[in-house]
C-alpha cells in the first residue's frame, strides 16, 4: 500500500476541494453533536441537504466507530463517500481515534476501492496533531490489511484492492505529516516483521532461522550482525543459556544486531528478546492444550529485531543494539532436570527447580553479556510468564524496572503507541522467594507474585546499568479464532527510541 499526504485547509474553499478531489473514496469524520461541519457541510451543500435529511432521520449520528458508505451520489466527484462516526468531539482520544479509524479501515476495505483519500486526520485529536494522526493511521491501515500466507500450499489471492491512501492535512502541518507518514510505515513494516516471526511454526522459526534473519537485516539496512553458535556461547561461559539449549538438537544461536545511526561514542540502548522459538516446558513438561501457541515464545526476539528494522528504515539518530539468546526448550536425554544447578555467566549459581522456568535462564546471561557495550540503557522484552496474564490480561504488558525515569520514558512510550504498558513492583521483599538451599539463587519464587518474581531474578544480573523488562506474555499473541501475532511491543519500542534521539 502506497501512502502519501496532501495539503488542503479548512477553509470553505480547501473543503470544497476535498469535496471535488478526485478519489474512489472520500473518507470523512463526523462527531455526534454537530455532523454536520466542515467538510459533511460542504458535501450536505453539493448534495441539496441530502446529510440533513440523514441526519434527521437518525442514519448520521456520527456515533463512535459507525461507519455509512454512500455511493455515487449526484453532486459528489468521488464515487464513494464513506462517513466515519468520531464521537464527540471534546472527547476524541487516542484511544477514539484509533477505533474510529480500524472501523474505517473495514469499511474501506470491504468496498473494491483502489484508492482512498482519508480525512480523518484533520480532527484534532486530544494532546496530539495531524502527524500523530497520520502515523496511527498508517499503522492501523497495515495492522488491518496484513495476513499471514507463508505456509499455505496455494498463494491465496489477496482479499485487498486498496493501493494507495492520500492523508489530506493543513498546509501547515504538511511537513510533519510527511515525515510521520514515512515512520508509520517503517514501524508498519518493523510490526510485519515481528508477526511474520512469531507466526511462523517452530519447526521454521528456529534458532537458525532467527539468525538467518538477523543476517539479512544486516546486509539490507547495513546493520553489523554478530553470531555465536554453540562453541562460541561455551566459550563465554554461558552455562545458564547453555542449560536450556541441551535438551534439543537445533544448535543454539547468540545473535548480536548493531544499528549505528549515532555517534560513535554515544552509549547505546540495548534491546535484549527472549527467543525461545518453542517452549515445550523441558523436563518439566507443560500439558498439551493450546501448546502449539508456544512457537510465540521467540516474541520478544521477534519485537527486538523488529525495532532495530524499523528504526534503521527510519534512520535515526541514534546507536541501537538488539541481543537475542535464541534456543529451542525440549526435554531430551541430554536435557537439564530438575534440581540441576548450573552457572551462569555472571559466575552466580543457579537452582533449576522447574525447566519450564527458562526464560529468565536464557536472559539472565544476555543481559551479563550487554555489560560489555557500556549501554546507556538496556531493555528485556521477554513473553515470560504466565502469572503475567493473570494480572494485567491481554491490555498491557508488564513493565519493571527499579528506575523511576526510565520507566515513565517507556510508559509514557506505551501511551503515546495505544501500546500500553502497566508497572509492576521489583523489589528487594520478593528476593526471600528466590532463595535456594543448594545454589545461590532458585530459578523459581513459588506461585504469589509470579511475574515479580521472575523480574527480581533477571534484576540480579542488571547491576551495572539502567534496566527495564517489558513481559509481553499477555500482548504479542492472541489465541482463538483470530489466533496471530500482534507486533507488539515494537510501537512502544520504537516511540522510546524516536523520544530518546529527541531528548
Ligand atoms: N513461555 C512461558 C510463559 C508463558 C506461558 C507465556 C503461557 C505465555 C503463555 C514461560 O517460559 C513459562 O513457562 N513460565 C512459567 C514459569 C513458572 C514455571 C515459574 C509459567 O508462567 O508457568
Ligand atoms: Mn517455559
Ligand atoms: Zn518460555
Amino acid at each position: 500500500m502506497d501512502f502519501s499526504t496532501k495539503a488542503f485547509d479548512s477553509t470553505k474553499a480547501g473543503q470544497a476541494g476535498l469535496a471535488n478531489a478526485k478519489t474512489e473514496c472520500l473518507v470523512v469524520g463526523v462527531f455526534e453533536q454537530q455532523p454536520l461541519a466542515g467538510l459533511a457541510k460542504a458535501l450536505d451543500a453539493a448534495s441539496k441537504g441530502l446529510l440533513a435529511r440523514m441526519v434527521k432521520r437518525g442514519e448520521l449520528d456520527g456515533k463512535l466507530g459507525s461507519t455509512l458508505m454512500l455511493h455515487e451520489v449526484a453532486g459528489w466527484s468521488p464515487a464513494r463517500v464513506l462517513f466515519v462516526g468520531l464521537g464527540r468531539e471534546d472527547k476524541l482520544s487516542q484511544k477514539a481515534f484509533n477505533e474510529a479509524t480500524r472501523a474505517a479501515a473495514r469499511a474501506v476495505l470491504a468496498s473494491r476501492a483502489v484508492d482512498a483519500l482519508w480525512t480523518l486526520p484533520q480532527a484534532t485529536v486530544t494532546a496530539q496533531n495531524a502527524a500523530w494522526a497520520v502515523r496511527a493511521s498508517v499503522i492501523a491501515l497495515r495492522d488491518a490489511t496484513y495476513r499471514f500466507t507463508q505456509m499455505k500450499s496455494k498463494a491465496e489471492p489477496s482479499n485487498t484492492v486498496l493501493r494507495k491512501v492520500v492523508f489530506a492535512v493543513a498546509p501547515d502541518e504538511l511537513k510533519a505529516a510527511r515525515v510521520a507518514a514515512r515512520h508509520g510505515e517503517a514501524i508498519a513494516n518493523g510490526m510485519a516483521l515481528t508477526k511474520d516471526l512469531g507466526n511462523l511454526p517452530g519447526n521454521v522459526c528456529t534458532p537458525t532461522y532467527l539468525a538467518d534473519t538477523a543476517r539479512k537485516l544486516a546486509r539490507e539496512f547495513k546493520l553489523k550482525a554478530e553470531i555465536l553458535g554453540p562453541k562460541q556461547i561455551e566459550a563465554l561461559k554461558m552455562g545458564s543459556f547453555l542449560s536450556v539449549a541441551r535438551g534439543s538438537v537445533q544448535p543454539p544461536q547468540f545473535i548480536v544486531l548493531k544499528y549505528e545511526g549515532g555517534p560513535a561514542r554515544q552509549a547505546p540502548i540495548v534491546l535484549v528478546g527472549k527467543g525461545v522459538t518453542f517452549d515445550t516446558g523441558g523436563i518439566s513438561l507443560k500439558p498439551g492444550e493450546a501448546m502449539d501457541e508456544m512457537k510465540y515464545d521467540m516474541c520478544g526476539a521477534g519485537s527486538v529485531l523488529g525495532t532495530i528494522r524499523a528504526v534503521a528504515e527510519m534512520g535515526l539518530k541514534l546507536n541501537v543494539i538488539a541481543v537475542v539468546p535464541a534456543t529451542e526448550n525440549m526435554p531430551g536425554g541430554k536435557a537439564t532436570k530438575p534440581g540441576d544447578v548450573v552457572t551462569s555467566m555472571s559466575g552466580q549459581t543457579i537452582e533449576v527447580l522447574n525447566t519450564d522456568a527458562e526464560g529468565r535462564l536464557i536472559l539472565c546471561d544476555a543481559l551479563t553479556y550487554a555489560e560489555r557495550f557500556k549501554p546507556a540503557a538496556v531493555i528485556d522484552v521477554a513473553t515470560l510468564t504466565g502469572a503475567c496474564i493473570i494480572a494485567l490480561g491481554h491490555v498491557n504488558s508488564g513493565l519493571f524496572s527499579k528506575s523511576d525515569a526510565l520507566a515513565d520514558e517507556l510508559l509514557a512510550a506505551g501511551r503515546a503507541t495505544g501500546d500500553t504498558a502497566w508497572r509492576l513492583p521489583v523489589e528487594e521483599e520478593y528476593q526471600e522467594q528466590l532463595k535456594s538451599n543448594f545454589a545461590d539463587v532458585a530459578n523459581i519464587g513459588g506461585r504469589p507474585a509470579g511475574s515479580v518474581t521472575a523480574a527480581c531474578f533477571l534484576a540480579r544480573f542488571t547491576e551495572k546499568y539502567e534496566w527495564a523488562h517489558l513481559d509481553i506474555a499477555g500482548t504479542a499473541w492472541k489465541s482463538g479464532a483470530a489466533k496471530g501475532a500482534t507486533g507488539r511491543p515494537v510501537p512502544l519500542l520504537t516511540q522510546f527510541l524516536i523520544d530518546r534521539e529527541a531528548r
